[in-house]
């Protein structure tokens, strides 16, 4: 009850909050909003009626600093019209950068790094410690752990958020419990490497199960899957059970077996091409999505070469493909880094492949029937609705508002690399 005194006493401070990076950071983003709304701020979409701005960062590559930090310093120049105005600076760049970060902005005027929000009350010099509320909109997130232990050889993500970290099991359930208890349709469970999850015995498949005896979640997802923890008691699991989503996201980050050895990342593209294969036959109907690194250092032509021949093989649904940037502290680091032009040659010719077969999966979808859980309204078209397939491709097409939050067939009757079109029935 204490807290409807900070309500009172806060009313009228507004916070404005900037996301950068991925899924996991969404989801710090959403227990920062409860938090903040718990001490009385009210969001706001307005930088400008801002008390407090909170910018959550990413460090995965060097254009994700940059961009982070041009923000950073475009909403820091607001502190000229108002001089009460508090900027803090959330998430993995707060870690990496640690105090270097107020030498380049020094109009800031805290960090934090992922791992700490909990400190965020007591830095922005607002009352107690509250519980963080629990969100609770169609879909949301839920963190099945924190960090990472696989240390691939390029990656920032276990510096800057630590070492794997299990959450437990009860909470996590009792989580979810209480999103389907306010209404929440779909979670995505998330975790750097979601199958690392162990917990007393229990594995991530054991996890699902649990996960999908919650009554009121429609749809689970999970997020990511590193290709050499998944094994067959996980595709069995997805397999048996129609709640889980059927989409595998196993970044695949190179074709060639020398490349991903200097990547550390403990398989080969032979082993890779065997796990699809294996999903693909124990579900027909799943989607499987990947992520690319091009030009990581010492990446030969014929490496290359390989990578596009792996992606004809493969053929996912969708790609990520990145450009190799070197992260400070990292093994890779200290490898020769190839020429940057050729670099991008080779991620433009990788994104062309890749959205083509995006394409051509997509088109095969088209006279099919799908079952769509329909988020909102198509912010194109307002005569038209925006859900997604089991397999978490969008889907647009007609129909009245009031059918938002329902999972509904529809009939495909278009495609293109990144989205379904289709009419109800
Ligand atoms: N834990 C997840 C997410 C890691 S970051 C996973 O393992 O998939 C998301 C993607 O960014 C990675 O899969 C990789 O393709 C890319 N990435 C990570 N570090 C990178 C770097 N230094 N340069 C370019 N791309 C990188
Ligand atoms: Fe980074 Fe590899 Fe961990 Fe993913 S699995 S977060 S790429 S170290
Ligand atoms: Fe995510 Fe970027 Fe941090 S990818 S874990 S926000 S470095």
């Amino acid at each position: 009850m204490i807290y409807s005194i900070y309500a009172i006493n806060y009313n009228s401070m507004k916070y404005y909050l900037v996301t950068f990076g991925c899924q996991m950071n969404k989801y710090t983003s959403g227990k920062v909003e409860s938090l903040l709304n718990k001490l009385g701020y009210t969001i706001t979409t307005q930088e400008k009626e801002a008390d407090l701005i909170l910018v959550n960062t990413c460090s995965v590559r060097d254009s994700a600093e940059e961009r982070a930090i041009g923000r950073i310093r475009t909403l820091a120049g607001l502190k000229r019209q108002n001089p009460n105005l508090k900027i803090g600076v959330i998430g993995c760049m707060a870690v990496r950068l640690r105090n270097s970060l107020f030498e380049l902005i020094p109009r800031i005027d805290f960090s934090l790094g992922p791992n700490e929000t909990e400190n965020l009350p007591a830095l922005i010099e607002k009352g107690s410690d509250p519980l963080p509320a629990i969100f609770s909109g169609l879909k949301e997130f839920v963190a099945i752990s924190t960090g990472c232990d696989n240390f691939c050889s390029y990656c920032i993500v276990p510096f800057v958020r630590g070492n794997l970290v299990v959450r437990q099991k009860e909470a996590i359930l009792s989580e979810i419990k209480e999103l389907a208890e306010s209404g929440t349709k779909e979670i995505t469970l998330l975790g750097q490497d979601v199958t690392s999850f162990r917990l007393n015995g229990t594995g991530f498949p054991e996890l699902l199960s649990d996960v999908a005896r919650i009554s009121g979640i429609e749809r689970i997802r999970f997020l990511t899957s590193h290709p050499k923890g998944v094994d067959d008691q996980l595709i069995d699991v997805v397999a048996e059970n129609p709640k889980l989503c059927p989409h595998f996201h196993l970044p695949l980050q190179s074709g060639s077996d020398r490349v991903l050895r200097d990547m550390n990342r403990g398989y080969t593209f032979d082993y890779y091409f065997g796990l699809i294969n294996k999903i693909r036959k124990a579900i027909p109907s799943s989607a499987i999505t990947t992520d690319i690194i091009v030009g990581f250092p010492k990446e030969a032509r014929s490496d290359f070469e390989a990578t596009l021949k792996a992606i004809e093989m493969v053929r996912p649904d969708s790609s990520f493909c990145f450009a190799y940037s070197a992260r400070p502290g990292t093994p890779a680091e200290r490898l020769p880094e190839i020429d940057q032009k050729e670099k991008s040659e080779r991620l433009k010719r990788m994104i062309e492949l890749t959205k083509k077969i995006a394409g051509e999966k997509n088109s095969l979808l088209i006279d099919t029937r799908q079952d769509v859980l329909i988020e909102a309204k198509n912010p194109k078209d307002p005569k038209a609705l925006m859900g997604r397939t089991i397999t978490n491709k969008v889907c647009l097409f007609e129909g009245g508002e009031g059918l938002i939050g329902k999972t509904v067939p529809v009939h495909i009757t278009s495609s293109s690399a990144y989205t379904l079109k289709g009419r109800l029935g």
